[in-house]
């Protein structure tokens, strides 16, 4: 079974093959400049860049590979959440594609997608505890099978990225800065009483993010010589040595502040569900290097294996998309031409239609 993935949820165009649930190749656009000088992503700019990218880079992967559309037996497209214009986009070029070559249609959940990408390279086992932290979430999940996920926790306000790419942009660090604040703070040293880690003394596995938020907010208020005098990345030959040093323990602090949210949160839903087998990271912050050692020492503590994307899979990519789209066709799943985009807030339907038994 050859299935494409598409990606156009936010700011990345991904494409990509997988065959049999095997990786084949990948094409990955990347919008960061263009949104960069904006602190964040301006919807309507991200729609037309993925407009741009989508059929050039769906030529340069089918041509590379020397597969044409009709080669296709299955066209997965990130369906939600994300940015409606932006999924739009993919979901009409996945659509058209369908439609021409009569290849089978099946949305992907984004979340779902991001969760299960370690698939790509290494099998899978089920129940596993998944939480997913990216820009845009911070959920927590009781993965029972490829296509059962039941929710736990979510956060309430901010997502773990948006609260690395908040704290950048207050040093005037380009978005996104959240590779930026872990590659720093690996520099610095932690001061644990530095941040507070608001939101964990309940008993639930919820998340907050904004006292935190302005607790970073107000610390930059009281340092204000720790900002960049312009939008730009920190220059360790030029700055200030001493501003360098700083800044790079505010970072450390700030990792280590929210790997230790992180922590309580999973600890929590791993000793209320006793039986998973493995815990599963993933998402853009899966990527920063305090989380996935804390979570290293949390799965430790509960004997079971943390699996983690590589780097190049945390981030948005079509290759996640393909292998869920893989994973859900394999099962019978698929969708008509009624798919729907499904905006971030709104919760993503599980309405696809079952060809045939497993
Ligand atoms: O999963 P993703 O690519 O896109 C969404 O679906 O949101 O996640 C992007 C987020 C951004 O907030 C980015 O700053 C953050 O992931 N991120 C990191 C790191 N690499 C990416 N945050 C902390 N440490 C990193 N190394
Ligand atoms: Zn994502």
């Amino acid at each position: 079974m050859l299935c494409l993935g598409i990606e156009s949820s936010c700011d990345e165009t991904g494409l990509a093959l997988v065959r049999d649930g095997k990786f084949i190749a990948e094409k990955l656009a990347s919008q960061v400049d263009v949104h960069a000088l904006f602190g964040g992503v301006v919807p309507e700019i991200a729609s037309r860049e993925h407009l741009r990218a989508l059929p050039a880079l769906f030529n340069e992967l089918m041509s590379e590979q020397s597969l044409t559309a009709d080669d296709l037996d299955v066209i997965a497209v990130a369906r939600g959440p994300g940015l409606q214009g932006c999924l739009l986009m993919g979901l009409n070029f996945a659509k058209g594609l369908a439609l021409s070559t009569g290849a089978d249609l099946i949305g992907v959940n984004h979340l779902w997608a991001h969760l299960t990408a370690a698939g790509l390279e290494q099998e899978l086992q089920f129940p596993s505890l998944g939480l997913l932290v990216s820009g845009g979430h911070t959920h927590i999940y009781l993965i029972k099978s490829t296509s059962e996920f039941v929710l736990l926790g979510r956060t309430l306000d901010d997502a773990a990225g948006e609260a690395f790419d908040k704290t950048a942009k207050l040093l005037n660090i380009p978005y996104p800065g959240g590779k930026i604040v872990d590659e720093l703070g690996k520099l610095g040293t932690v001061d644990p009483k530095m941040f507070p880690t608001p939101y964990i003394k309940n008993d639930n596995l919820d998340f907050s993010f904004s006292g935190l938020k302005t607790a970073v907010s107000l610390y930059v208020q009281a340092n204000t010589e720790l900002r960049l005098p312009m939008m730009g990345i920190p220059d360790s030959e030029t700055d200030d040595p001493e501003i360098v040093r700083r800044r790079n323990n505010m970072f450390a602090s700030f990792n280590y502040t929210v790997a230790n949210k992180l922590r309580v949160k999973v600890d929590r839903a791993l000793q209320r569900n006793k039986g998973v087998k493995s815990l599963i990271v993933a998402g853009g912050v899966a990527a920063n290097s305090v989380v996935r050692s804390v979570m290293s020492d949390v799965a430790d503590k509960f004997s079971i294996p943390l699996v983690l994307p590589s780097l190049k899979f945390c981030t948005d990519n079509g290759a996640m998309i393909a292998y869920s789209g893989y994973l859900l066709a394999q099962d019978g799943y698929r969708h008509d031409f009624k798919l729907e985009a499904i905006p971030r807030g709104r919760v993503v339907p599980e309405d696809w239609t079952r060809i045939s038994e497993k």
